[in-house]
């Protein structure tokens, strides 16, 4: 546990804590300020970097055949929904805006009608990183515009909604079983250091949540002291989403399972994880604002608020997969065709396979659902 030193975050979240009616804060409220507090938060701060110099790696920063595939997915998209001319392709949590680099160029290089039609928009949370963003894409060159979403008009998005990693990096709640009851995990300070404690439910739609993803953590097959995590915000992501496509598809790429595997019993301490210089351990309260922390995401929780919003499933498999139906094979064959050294074959190689590595980023979630397609 950490202790309140001359860091200026945990001077910040330890005043937030006295100065609660309890003495205590939510693990989510806990968590949203260690990584989007202004200035000091790990993605608002100067500690966040993407990619091999960074605490972690994206497949968007592995190669640019993850961005360019997907931009053949958008384009197929397009095509299902008629070739409308005021098609818009919203990422939301675009990182240092490599994806989007990847996905515009593309699409003008491989698609220029699709690009003519085309209006590229982010939805970024840290300011830090919006920055990083308008200069990797000058808006001269590319149609791309940044939006808060009470920017978007509601029904107004005829296109795709895209994420990569984002739902992983939102805040969330932790629970824990309690003389078979369900508790949450709450931060507060004791003699100075972060300690955790457990008190009731901040909010019933924890309770919600369980139900609808038919989930019983108070059953007998669950053990005492299990623990794990409800991801809320991204609940509320993909309500956003529900109440601003008016026609389209919602493509989320993610580290994640359907909830039975989730709340498996076995799963007993979560998915919580934390990454500081590419290792990663399970103490969110070391390295405070200056670590990654995440968990794996739900996919059954998208699906299920999506079905409330008009957005119904359309397919839900793994990044290697989906990508291998997008072309990753050919790309794998071509590299035979002796334009490259050998060198660069080796490089590319190791990269798809990366790419589609079932153990790895292959394994992740592709979510696919649609709107009024
Ligand atoms: C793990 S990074 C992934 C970056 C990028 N998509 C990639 O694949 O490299 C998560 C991104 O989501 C952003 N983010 C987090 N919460 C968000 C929210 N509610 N709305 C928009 N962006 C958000 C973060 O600031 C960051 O840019």
């Amino acid at each position: 546990m950490s202790e309140v030193s001359s860091s200026p975050l945990l001077k910040i979240i330890s005043s937030c804590i006295s100065s609660s009616s309890d003495q205590q804060i939510t693990f989510a409220q806990y968590m949203e300020m260690c990584l989007y507090y202004p200035e000091y938060g790990y993605y608002n701060s100067r500690a966040i970097a993407i990619g091999s110099q960074g605490d972690f790696f994206t497949s968007a920063s592995i190669s640019e055949d993850f961005g360019e595939l997907l931009a053949k997915k958008i384009k197929q998209c397009w095509d299902d929904l008629g070739q409308p001319d005021n098609f818009q392709v919203v990422e939301m949590g675009a990182g240092e805006g490599v994806l989007a680099k990847i996905i515009l160029d593309y699409l003008m290089q491989k698609y220029p009608q699709l690009n003519d039609n085309l209006t590229y928009l982010i939805i970024e949370k840290s300011q830090q990183l919006k920055e990083k963003q308008v200069k990797m894409l000058d808006d001269k060159q590319y149609k791309i515009k940044w939006k808060e979403w009470q920017d978007i008009k509601n029904e107004s998005i005829v296109g795709c909604f895209i994420s990569n990693e984002l739902m992983d990096a939102l805040a969330v709640h932790r629970v824990i079983k309690k003389n078979d009851s369900l508790q949450e995990i709450y931060v507060t300070m004791e003699n100075g250091l972060l300690t955790e404690k457990y008190d009731q439910l901040s909010t019933l739609a924890i309770e919600r949540y369980f139900q609808e993803n038919n989930v019983d953590l108070t059953h007998e097959l669950y053990p005492e002291n299990y623990y794990t995590e409800v991801n809320l915000n991204a609940v509320k992501i993909i309500e956003n989403i529900g109440k601003k496509l008016q026609k389209g598809y919602v493509i989320t790429i993610d580290y994640g399972y359907d909830a039975q595997k989730y709340y498996h019993p076995q799963r007993y301490q979560g998915t919580l994880k934390c990454y500081y210089q590419h290792r990663h351990h399970n103490n969110p309260y070391a390295n405070v604002g200056i670590q990654d922390i995440t968990s794996h995401v739900n996919f059954t929780s998208l699906e299920m608020a999506g079905q409330n919003v008009g957005l119904n499933k359309i397919e839900f498999l793994p990044q290697a997969l989906f990508l291998m139906g997008l072309g990753l094979g050919d790309r794998l064959n071509a590299l035979s065709n002796g334009k490259m050294s050998l060198n660069q074959i080796w490089r590319k190689r190791s990269q798809l396979h990366e790419l589609i590595n079932p153990q790895g980023l292959g394994g992740f979630g592709v979510l696919i659902q649609g709107k009024n397609v």
